[in-house]
């Protein structure tokens, strides 16, 4: 072989690695980063703790009964059509939608109701659209006249206007935690839509390296409406950061087929941002959605429950009904499905954010308020097998749904452990895989004051499980025990 045709090969097979050295990294997503702020990791541990949270998208939008902001955006994606009796053109659609600033009014909007609804529902946190990728603020922001409280807007009258700031006041004192959902990109935003150019798709509409200047702007106008929100609405838990595809462009996982086509750098400068949002609020959660790193605290797998424990603090999000936004004649799921969701959030280690979302006049539908109510009776009932709990280390028995396992320190001193096995309606008798059930145990039904008898074997538990005539509902088994229950480890 001449050397010119080794030199050849060497070229080809070293162009060959680096094409496979860059499509590996360039699908490399950013890794969980565990917090290292000690206030960050205890509040996440509680966080760990509480398991379901009500998740809320409102804005003028409402009105209309559209998608949530996606309409204005120029992508053709089937789920964000633009109807033609809101504008012949894309420019009169996206007029029309921006005036519906001036008739929004939700007179009936009473916070005070919503928050008694979450908390008898047995949910925890709320997370509220500050703002969406529309741009309307739902709070009162110095930085734009496109908000709640601008004399453009009639509800601005109320007394209530500053609605983000009575819905965390509202829910606050009912004891639950509270959380500002805000998207990152703006669609309203000169810096970001810059009016010179008509918008191509979700992403900013100029290059931020050429036009570096409007970039720093928009990154200012993030950082000053995020402050506002940290420093005008009392204690905050989390920020909860939507519109993924800001960030930095190394960060982008092209595996996954959004991210694929979002090919402009929009670094918003998190860690300028983190910093003074956990200066205001100590130990505050940040959920820099899909992006990874050390800026997303907890993970967020949007309108699906993962096959099993993701090993890392995550959460649901999912509609209660069909849409996040509210639609008018909405097919909400059956209590049952959103107990059945719950359970299988919680046998696999996350939490369920379930959105509802209130109609233009500010009202939740019925249908919401009567789910809210039925999945919080049975959770007083269950909420031990939910509240507090992670996914058991062992396996479940075949017939259940799944387990949960938690342990707590008696004020004796003693240890007791706990496993929670979740069962349909319908089971009549639970065989578990037991090697012992060791020292003193007890086995019950949640709800239920009489313990269950087990039938032992060498290593099997046989209980039969009384019917219950009157509910189809899922059932909770309680097994308590002195030592770590031993079933065989997953
Ligand atoms: C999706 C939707 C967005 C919505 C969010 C809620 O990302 O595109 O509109 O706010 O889900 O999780």
């Amino acid at each position: 072989m001449s050397p010119l045709v080794i030199l050849i090969r060497m070229l080809r097979h070293t162009t060959v690695l680096c094409l496979f050295l860059i499509s590996t990294l360039a699908i490399a997503q950013a890794p969980y980063v565990a917090p290292t702020d000690t206030a960050v990791a205890s509040k996440l541990e509680r966080w760990k703790d509480l398991k379901f949270g009500l998740l809320m998208h409102w804005g003028p939008y409402s009105q209309w009964g559209v998608v949530e902001s996606w309409s204005i955006c120029p992508e053709d994606e089937d789920w964000c059509k633009r109807r033609p009796e809101h504008g012949a053109t894309y420019n009169e659609y996206v007029k029309n939608y921006e005036a519906l600033q001036t008739t929004f009014n939700p007179v009936k909007f009473d916070p005070d109701k919503w928050a008694k609804a979450a908390k008898d529902a047995g949910m925890k946190y709320v997370v509220f659209t500050t703002k969406h990728h529309d741009g309307f603020c739902m709070f009162d922001t110095k930085t734009t006249d496109y908000r709640i409280t601008s004399p453009q807007t009639p509800f601005h009258n109320s007394p209530r206007a500053n609605v983000t700031k009575e819905i965390f006041t509202a829910f606050r004192t009912q004891g639950l935690w509270t959380g500002a959902y805000f998207s990152k990109p703006d669609w309203h935003s000169p810096d970001y839509w810059w009016p010179y150019f008509p918008p191509k798709d979700r992403s900013v509409n100029y290059l931020p390296t050429k036009h570096p200047e409007r970039w720093q702007a928009f990154k200012d106008h993030t950082y000053a409406q995020i402050e506002e929100l940290m420093t005008g609405y009392g204690p905050v838990d989390i920020l909860w950061l939507d519109g993924g595809w800001v960030r930095p462009l190394s960060t982008i996982d092209t595996s996954v087929s959004w991210q694929k086509a979002i090919t402009i750098e929009q670094d918003i400068d998190m860690p300028r941002i983190a910093t003074m949002a956990r200066k205001h609020q100590p130990g505050l959660l940040v959920v820099d959605r899909t992006v990874g790193g050390e800026y997303e605290n907890y993970v967020t797998p949007e309108g699906h429950v993962p096959d099993a424990d993701l090993g890392v603090p995550w959460e649901t999000c999912m509609p209660m009904g069909t849409s996040w936004s509210w639609v008018p004649n909405e097919q909400y799921k059956t209590t049952d499905e959103i107990i059945r969701t719950l359970v299988s959030v919680v046998t696999r280690g996350g939490s369920l954010l379930l959105n509802v979302a209130p109609g233009p006049d500010g009202q939740l539908d019925s249908t919401a308020y009567v789910r809210l109510k039925e999945v919080g009776e049975w959770l007083k009932v269950n909420g031990e097998a939910v509240y507090g709990t992670r996914a058991s280390k062992y396996n479940a028995p075949a017939a259940s749904l799944g387990a949960s396992e938690s342990s707590k320190t008696t004020k004796g001193g003693k240890e007791q452990h706990f496993m929670y096995i979740f069962l349909d309606g319908s089971a009549t008798e639970i065989r578990m895989d037991m090697h012992a059930l060791r020292g003193k145990t007890e086995v019950k039904l949640l709800g239920s004051t009489s313990p269950l008898k087990v039938q032992k074997t060498v290593d099997t538990g046989v209980v039969q499980i009384p019917a219950d005539p009157g509910s189809a509902r899922v059932r909770v088994l309680r097994i308590s025990a002195r030592l770590p229950i031993g079933m065989k480890k997953l």
